[in-house]
């Protein structure tokens, strides 16, 4: 899907001009074509670890009932902060602010205690609730922020009745989807694929020349491997799949727009929410919102380089339980670098951009004497304001992904965010890294790394 949710002009139509702008803000408002999300029914989740004492569980739920807080959900699993005890997560539909006596009577009984809040309390302090595990992205897979199926009046295909009954056999396709089940095979119309082999044969013309090196590597492996062919779309369950066994990375089929937080985290699970319905045949070259040509062909080839990789999952670490603001500064930086980002490889400026590389117009124009490039700076990058609707005036140059990703982080160690995360492969879950003993465990198998890394050296030798 674009990009944190950034729906943006992916077209080479600029002709539309004023008109088409003021549709598309009349449509999406926002200066990042967001919506804001329709507020969660108020819920209160506290995760919290106990003192190993005898009936202590008893006392601590016991707690709940005396001070009135009704749980809807309990949740037991071994504590990965404290190494051989177990850690509960509760939900409440009592907000963040109303539980002040039930936190402060928690704290004889509690090892440590954490809330998370899914209200929107600005004078409240409460960490923004977040994913734990890949699982949880399904939590939010119905709350889209437009109907998934249905089109705005200046969509191409809102008067064709087809055409909208298509999108919304899609739309259904991804609300039903539950993480770890394939994505659903779709057999695409023959003008489908017709919209597809256009664009297709167009954009591959300008690759060699104009995108970066990891991109056309990967290129071809995709044209072997997942049946990227002038005449047929690929299925994001091959795609998918293939960039599993190259990243880890995985496709979630999403049925319209979601929120820059919700899916700035999927990121972090090395997610990627893409959408699976093709732009209308009326205009092959125009799309006012991402499709599966923008994804197939502008994200999916770098999201199979390790480097790029772990690039975007940063911006997806760095969003969990972050301030409202910093999401905003993230999906900046997201818009500059994954959306339309150029690099320097060789002495030659190159595009890596999904934006540039699934936009015919666009990724000549970047690379033309037009417009302004700057270098990648995310204190600055994050507040620069850009165009939707037209070409971009101002570039950033990443000198490479791993140069990027460095200062993306170093950038946000300013995050008022009181504990950090780490992504965990194996139990595919985020940790939230704020107890001693579970630093101290990292420690450890950091060194079981080294000594890996250390007695590969000798080998070398
Ligand atoms: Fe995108």
């Amino acid at each position: 899907m674009d990009g944190p949710v950034k729906r943006a002009r992916l077209s080479d139509d600029v002709d539309d001009g004023n008109d088409l702008e003021a549709r598309v803000k009349k449509a999406y408002t926002g200066k990042n074509y967001m919506k804001e999300r329709p507020p969660f029914k108020q819920c209160s989740s506290i995760m919290f670890g106990l003192k190993e004492e005898v009936g202590v569980l008893a006392r601590t739920l016991k707690l709940f009932e005396e001070k009135g807080v009704n749980l809807t959900h309990i949740e037991s699993r071994p504590s990965k902060r404290m190494p051989g005890s177990y850690e509960f997560l509760v939900t409440s539909e009592t907000p963040p602010s109303e539980l002040e006596s039930i936190l402060s009577a928690l704290q004889d009984e509690v090892s440590y205690l954490q809330v998370l809040s899914r209200t929107k309390d600005s004078d409240a302090q409460e960490i923004p609730w977040f994913p734990r595990k890949i699982k949880d992205l399904d939590e939010y897979a119905n709350h889209i922020l437009n109907a998934g199926g249905e089109l705005e009046s200046d969509h191409p295909g809102f008067t064709d009745p087809v055409y909208r009954e298509r999108r919304k056999y899609f739309a259904d396709l991804a609300l039903a989807y539950r993480h770890g089940q394939p994505i659903p095979r779709v057999t695409y119309s023959e003008e489908e694929v017709k919209t597809w082999g256009v664009i297709f044969n167009k954009l591959t013309t300008l690759f060699k020349t104009h995108a970066c090196q990891e991109f056309n590597y990967v290129f071809p492996l995709l044209r072997e491997n997942c049946g990227y062919q002038p005449d047929n779309i690929p299925q994001l369950e091959d795609v998918s799949n293939f960039l599993k066994d190259c990243t880890g990375f995985t496709l979630r089929p999403v049925a319209g727009l979601v929120s820059s937080r919700d899916f700035l985290a999927g990121l972090a699970f090395r997610v990627f929410h893409s959408t699976q319905y093709i732009r209308h045949p009326s205009k092959p070259m125009y799309t006012p919102e991402p499709d599966v040509c923008h994804e197939l062909l502008g994200h999916v080839p770098l999201f199979a380089d390790p480097s790029f990789a772990q690039f975007s999952q940063e911006i997806g670490l760095l969003s969990l339980g972050a301030p409202d603001e910093f999401i905003e500064k993230l999906a900046t930086c997201y818009w500059f670098t994954v959306e339309f980002g150029m690099c320097r490889q060789n002495g030659e400026i190159k595009a890596y951009g999904a934006g540039l590389l699934s936009s015919f117009g666009e990724l000549q124009y970047c690379l033309s004497d037009e417009p302004e490039v700057r270098p990648f700076d995310p204190e600055k990058t994050s507040t620069t304001p850009y165009p939707v609707t037209k070409y971009q005036p101002i570039y950033y140059l990443a000198e490479s992904f791993q140069d990027a990703k460095e200062k993306l982080s170093a950038w946000a160690a300013k995050i008022p965010r009181p504990f950090s995360v780490r992504y965990n492969p194996y139990t595919q879950s985020v940790e939230v890294l704020d107890q001693k003993e579970q630093l101290k465990n990292l420690v450890c198998n950091v060194k079981a790394d080294l000594t890996i890394l250390s007695e590969a050296l000798d080998k070398l030798k």
